[in-house]
């Protein structure tokens, strides 16, 4: 049961660090992507996750509390399986430091949990960062995506690794499966409506999902992904151009794409569909589909109309994002 007065009592002048990793969204290409075609994602700072560590008690060990999760983990009790352990475990190995200090890490999330916005990756690439920070290190992005890639494995099963680099690196990424991301600056700054259809939806599942159909009629889903790749191609002249309004059409073409691939629902059509109504340039599901998240371009003026029209269709949450400002 989630107590933090369970906690052992720290010692009276604690250093304190702490780090933080910010949400994603999937732009364009997601499912695509574990396909090996690209995708482009990008950061979502106005939700971040923190983590925080202090020494405590000699001989306590080494405990992760992750406030919203609602879990205490004792390090040296955590099964193999556990993601948040594991990623702790590589960290500390990675760093020459014993397996179970003595530190009581803390971890805190703006970011919606389980809805496709990463704050499990996010929280994972905190913890190696202020792990870092405890012994006055600061890791480069590449180190922090490859540790936290080892969480999302135990989550995904199978990820691209596109969630755990965009989080990593904090910027927007051009990302193509097993090869070194690129990071880019947008030509000229754009907004996104990110909308929540408050249906939980594991991205495990509707990956394994494509999989399955994708099995059953291979050429056919290699066609949607190798449109979808195209279109990702597109998106990223159009975002380095700074003509960002071109990107309305895509997400839609990309949306009807993931609609063929069976990962759209009524929910997700209705709510992109609101989105449009409401003078959006475009808009799609983004990440695993099944429920999750949507994003529509807007104009920086429709933003709010944008939000509220989609909050009257349903979305349970909304944000707005400037992309590259
Ligand atoms: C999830 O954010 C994106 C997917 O393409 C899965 C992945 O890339 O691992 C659906």
């Amino acid at each position: 049961m989630y107590q933090t007065s369970f906690l052992p009592p720290l010692r009276d002048h604690p250093k304190l660090v702490t780090a933080s990793a910010p949400g994603k969204v999937i732009l364009v290409g997601e499912h695509a992507v574990v396909y090996g075609r690209p995708a482009i994602a990008v950061p979502v700072w106005e939700r971040v996750a923190r983590a925080t560590i202090q020494p405590g008690a000699a001989g306590s060990g080494c405990w992760i509390v992750a406030h919203d999760l609602r879990r205490r983990i004792h390090l040296a009790d955590a099964p193999p399986e556990d993601a948040m352990a594991l990623v702790a475990r590589a960290t500390l190995a990675e760093l020459g430091l014993p397996p179970n200090p003595d530190w009581q890490i803390e971890l805190n999330s703006e970011i919606p949990i389980a809805s496709g916005l990463g704050s499990g990756a996010a929280l994972n690439a905190a913890l190696v960062r202020a792990i870092h920070a405890q012994v006055g290190c600061t890791p480069d992005p590449a180190q922090v995506s490859d540790l936290v890639y080892l969480g999302e494995q135990l989550y995904h099963g199978t990820p691209s690794g596109i969630d755990n680099t965009v989080v990593a690196y904090g910027q927007p990424v051009w990302f193509i499966k097993g090869t070194a991301p690129r990071v880019f600056t947008p030509a000229k700054p754009f907004t996104l409506v990110i909308a929540d259809s408050g249906v939980a939806s594991p991205t495990h599942e509707t990956v394994a999902g494509v999989r399955r159909r994708r099995e059953r009629d291979p050429q056919r889903y290699d066609r949607w992904f190798d449109a979808i790749g195209e279109l990702v191609e597109e998106a990223r002249r159009v975002i380095e151009a700074g003509e960002c309004e071109a990107l309305g059409p895509i997400f839609d073409r990309n949306h009807a794409l993931l609609q063929q691939i069976g990962v759209s629902t009524p929910q997700l059509d209705h709510l992109v569909t609101a989105a449009r109504d409401a003078g959006a340039r475009g808009a799609k599901l983004s990440g695993g589909g099944g429920g999750g998240n949507l994003i529509a371009l807007v104009e920086r003026a429709s933003a709010q109309p944008v939000a509220a029209a989609l909050e009257a269709a349903g979305a349970i949450r909304v944000m707005i994002t400037t992309v590259g400002a």
